[in-house]
């Protein structure tokens, strides 16, 4: 089993007199290993965790851990050097025990569990954000991991607000502690709230104030200002990034007082993701890959919308992550490499 970072010490690394810390957000079908390299190369980010790993009644093999959690081979951390949690969703308490001990073995410096996936073929088999309808189920299913797995790993919980409304939003975050989770993320919005703005971050002091473990707020920042304004409105000095990450890469190390991406390194990020992608998944998934992350800049972030003609063009313009008429142009240039073939980023710069 691998030992704990010597500076990975989760009991500190989350508290309250801890410096702050952005966790790179769990995304199912986008924040891969690829991504997790690149973004955790440019600095500022301080954990990140695999897509969610569904766990039903099996123990799963090894090669599902390694295909989500590559860097299992590398020390569970990023080439950077950013650890990595892996992500399991599920409802069975022991299943999910043998499942975490098995990552565990495997060189997961810690589990955290997610109780906050709104997909209803998720929710239809009982996993995800379902447990919210009965927080008891959540204190279940940490305790159930939290007792298959030594005090040295860290064993942590990602949940909503609730699942149709906000009621429980207390009773969740008391579950996750009662259950024995050493820190909880709060994605301010319930299931039935999807990804729509606004994210409600007042109720993650709710949420905070009535536990003792730290909280990790998350929802809807896009900007160094958005991150502030949720910091101050939960109290919470610890913040995961999602989508805005991945709209303004450069967004961790800004809130630290680095600087914006210029063009030439959003280049260099689009092109060392997609020749790790390639490298890994050959050309296809690069190029559906890259494409996606284009809309991300794009879009803000809706994975499912459509690369539109306008209105991609003009919000990415807005995004502002890069000079407009460059955005502008590498767009339409790779609009007319479609289907993607190999890429000269080189007459694109
Ligand atoms: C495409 C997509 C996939 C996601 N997959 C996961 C997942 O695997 N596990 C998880 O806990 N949350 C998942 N989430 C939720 C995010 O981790 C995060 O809570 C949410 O996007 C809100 O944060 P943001 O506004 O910073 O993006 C996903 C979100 C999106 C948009």
């Amino acid at each position: 089993m691998t030992e704990p970072l010597a500076f990975y010490e989760h009991r500190q690394f989350f508290s309250h007199e801890a410096p702050p810390r952005t966790v790179l957000a769990p995304m199912e079908g986008v924040v891969d290993a690829m991504t997790r390299s690149v973004l955790t190369s440019l600095g500022g980010v301080d954990l990140c965790l695999t897509e969610f790993v569904r766990v039903t009644t099996q123990l799963l093999p090894e090669h599902v851990f390694y295909k989500y959690a590559p860097e299992l081979r590398s020390g569970s951390r990023t080439a950077a050097g950013t650890p990595l949690l892996i992500q399991l969703l599920g409802s069975d308490p022991v299943c999910l025990g043998e499942n975490a001990a098995r990552a565990v073995e495997l060189g997961a410096y810690g589990i955290d569990l997610n109780f906050g996936c709104p997909a209803k073929t998720v929710n239809r088999h009982d996993g995800g954000a379902s447990l919210l309808k009965n927080p008891e189920r959540v204190a279940n299913a940490v305790r159930g991991v939290r007792s298959a797995l030594p005090s040295t790993v860290s064993v942590s919980a990602k949940v909503r607000l609730g699942f149709h409304d906000k009621s429980l939003h207390r009773e969740i975050a008391q579950a996750a502690e009662s259950g024995g989770a050493d820190w909880l993320t709060v994605h301010a919005r319930t299931r039935d709230e999807g990804y729509q703005p606004p994210a409600h971050w007042a109720f993650i002091a709710s949420m905070r104030e009535s536990i003792r473990i730290p909280v990790i707020a998350n929802g809807e920042c896009w900007t160094p200002a958005d991150v502030m304004n949720m910091q101050r409105v939960s109290g919470c000095r610890h913040v995961m990034l999602g989508r805005g990450l991945l709209a303004r890469p450069s967004l961790a190390r800004e809130i630290r007082g680095g600087s914006e991406l210029t063009w030439a390194e959003t280049l260099d990020l689009l092109r060392n993701f997609y020749l790790e992608s390639f490298d890994a998944r050959g050309e296809a998934f690069a190029s559906a890959r890259l494409k996606q992350w284009l809309r991300f800049m794009a879009n803000g972030a809706r994975p499912t919308s459509e690369i539109s003609e306008g209105s991609s063009v003009h919000s990415m313009v807005d995004v502002g992550v890069t000079p407009s008429s460059r955005a502008q142009n590498l767009f339409e240039r790779l609009k007319r490499l479609e289907p993607i073939r190999k890429i000269d980023f080189e007459t694109l710069a």
